[in-house]
């Protein structure tokens, strides 16, 4: 599906465990895209393990690569993936990228996952709040945020499925014509509301998901780069794009599940990596099995 399509990707990567880059290379590469990642840090692991090390890139570290891929005329992409961003700086850099990479290519699609945050806790600098508002989300083509994120860029609280799909129309007036809010909690189950500008009109949708009894890391970032994946080969049908995204998600979900069952209490004990390699299928040619509902 990403015939002729090069993506640069700015996230971090984790040599043990699947979250950043390592979550969203491999399926982006699987879907047919040449990946450019930059990893924005090197750490030893992903969330969820006691212990660290590695090195973090600064701002002007970034723009060195840019620069290095620049001077060899390197720098067309049709596509920029940004996740994870550590410092304010650090995202300051990432505007510059944008700017440069669209003096390149005007068409580049800017699919950026404001991550800041989750279960009304904030795990970035607050800084990075306005930074995201006022001077990232306007050069975004879309729009990946979670609940909790949503509700940092528009000021509103998000409770119901009419509260998010009001935050999505105050995005789409900032900048992005996609908006997927990709997970929201309603009861037992996890609502995805997605929102597509199309000239003047708006087309909402959402599609439920049932929660698994498991805490997993690495799925936003996983799920961000499905939908780019997804909405590339359906541009003007986003409710398309995340039926796939999520229905592809949700068989590695499972699939993850039944692996560490199989694998014992030994091993469910410790973090439950993504099970990628082994759902190669699943990212290849899912099956739909999660009907967006059109609101
Ligand atoms: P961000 O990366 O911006 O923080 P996010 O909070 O939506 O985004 P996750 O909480 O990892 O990221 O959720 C991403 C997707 O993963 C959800 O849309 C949902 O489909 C799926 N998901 C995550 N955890 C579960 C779970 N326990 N059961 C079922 N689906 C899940
Ligand atoms: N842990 C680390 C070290 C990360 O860098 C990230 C994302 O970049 C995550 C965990 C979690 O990501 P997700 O929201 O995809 O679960
Ligand atoms: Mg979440
Ligand atoms: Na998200
Ligand atoms: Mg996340």
């Amino acid at each position: 599906s990403g015939h002729g399509a090069r993506v640069l990707s700015i996230q971090s990567h984790t040599v043990h465990g699947y979250v950043g880059n390592k979550s969203a290379v491999f399926p982006l590469q699987l879907l047919g895209f040449d990946v450019d990642p930059i990893n924005s840090r090197a750490l030893s692991r992903g969330a969820g393990y006691p212990v660290w090390r590695g090195q973090v890139l600064d701002g002007d570290q970034l723009w060195a690569l840019i620069e290095g891929l620049e001077a060899n005329n390197l720098l067309f992409y049709t596509h920029l993936l940004t996740g994870y961003i550590g410092s304010a700086s650090f995202l300051r850099t990432v505007h510059r990228v944008i700017e440069k990479l669209r003096s390149v290519n005007p068409n580049l699609v800017y699919v950026c996952d404001p991550v800041m945050g989750d279960e009304g806790r904030l795990y970035v600098a607050p800084e990075l709040v306005p930074l995201f508002r006022d001077l990232i989300v306007p050069v975004a083509t879309m729009l990946t945020p979670n609940q909790f994120e949503a509700e940092r860029l528009t000021g509103r609280s998000i409770r119901t499925t009419h509260d998010a799909r009001q935050a999505c129309r105050d995005l789409h007036g900032a900048g992005p014509s996609k908006v997927v809010i990709t997970s929201m909690d309603a009861d037992e189950k996890l609502l995805l509301v997605g929102s597509h500008k199309k000239g003047e009109s708006f087309r909402q949708f959402q599609i439920s998901i049932p929660k698994l009894p498991m805490y997993f890391t690495g799925t936003g970032d996983l799920m961000t780069s499905l939908l780019l994946g997804w909405s590339h080969r359906y541009p003007d049908s986003l409710e398309t794009a995340a039926e796939l995204a999520v229905s592809s998600l949700q068989a590695v979900l499972h699939k993850t599940l039944s692996v560490y069952k199989e694998e014992g209490v030994q091993v469910k004990a410790k973090q439950p990596e993504l099970q990628l390699v082994q759902s190669q299928e699943e990212i290849k040619s899912p099956t739909t099995r999660f009907v967006a509902e059109i609101l």
